[in-house]
């Protein structure tokens, strides 16, 4: 399985999938069609389906012109039918759907909004995390409540550490100025930061990241730990208390 990043807009990644043996190819998130077109004229492929993590539009803007001219089919979540422009396969929560030679699963992920899903691909360990999981960071709640968004990211922390982990946005640098700031002493953080700014300054993408590095730098996946916790001033606060004060926080960072 072959997956390339295609900048978007401003700072939003479309993923293309290639599979190899059954020469399938999809794009997660195509938020414009022009670079994703390019991208596959280059390479001499053609589309055949469009994978969407949830409605935004920063996720589906290239929805229609894509599906016009590859005639792909459109692959999205069921209970967010009405929101998911040209939707053609409508998944459920926990369905495992195939893909070329492979097979993916959906996981209900809501928060960011209530119809968000990640794509799992179990045998690859790989998961396309939307707007849910960032690297070093986590989406805005807009729909759901903080207990939602809470308990999807707990969904995606329980998969196996090994997982590469493909988010919307290249947030990371920034979101990494977040995480240090309450939790400064976390060595792992320190060194992912160099290499972050080691990518960022020769304009390569910091995704995929690792789940392992996630659990160990990324904030909102230490709400237990007791340096974070201490930064907060919350040593008797449960986990969930501390995302929600993390979320808020980030909101205004
Ligand atoms: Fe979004």
């Amino acid at each position: 399985m072959q997956i390339i990043p295609i900048p978007c807009l401003t700072d939003n990644y479309a993923y293309i999938i290639n599979d190899n043996i059954s020469k399938i190819v999809g794009v997660v998130d195509p938020s414009e069609a022009t670079p994703v077109i390019a991208f596959l004229k280059k390479k001499n492929l053609q589309l055949n389906y469009i994978l969407n993590t949830h409605h935004h539009f920063d996720h589906i803007g290239g929805n229609l012109e894509l599906k016009k001219m590859y005639n792909a089919k459109i692959v999205g979540f069921e209970k967010d039918k009405k929101r998911i422009p040209g939707i053609d396969i409508a998944l459920t929560d926990n369905e495992c759907w195939k893909f070329g030679s492979f097979e993916l699963k959906i996981i209900y992920i809501p928060g960011h909004t209530l119809g968000h899903i990640c794509f799992y691909f179990e045998n690859e360990k790989v998961a396309f995390t939307g707007d849910t999981l960032f690297s070093l960071g986590c989406g805005r709640i807009f729909e759901g409540t903080y207990e939602q968004m809470f308990s999807s990211l707990n969904k995606i922390k329980n998969l196996p550490k090994d997982t590469k982990i493909y988010c919307g946005h290249e947030y990371t640098e920034k979101n990494s100025e977040f995480c240090i700031s309450l939790d400064s002493r976390n060595k792992k953080l320190i060194s992912k930061i160099n290499d972050i700014k080691l990518k960022r300054s020769n304009n390569l993408p910091t995704v995929p990241s690792s789940l392992k590095d996630e659990i160990e730098c990324n904030i909102f996946f230490r709400c237990e730990d007791e340096q974070v916790k201490s930064s907060l001033k919350m040593k008797n606060n449960t986990p969930i208390e501390v995302f929600m004060k993390l979320r808020d926080l980030k909101d205004n960072f």
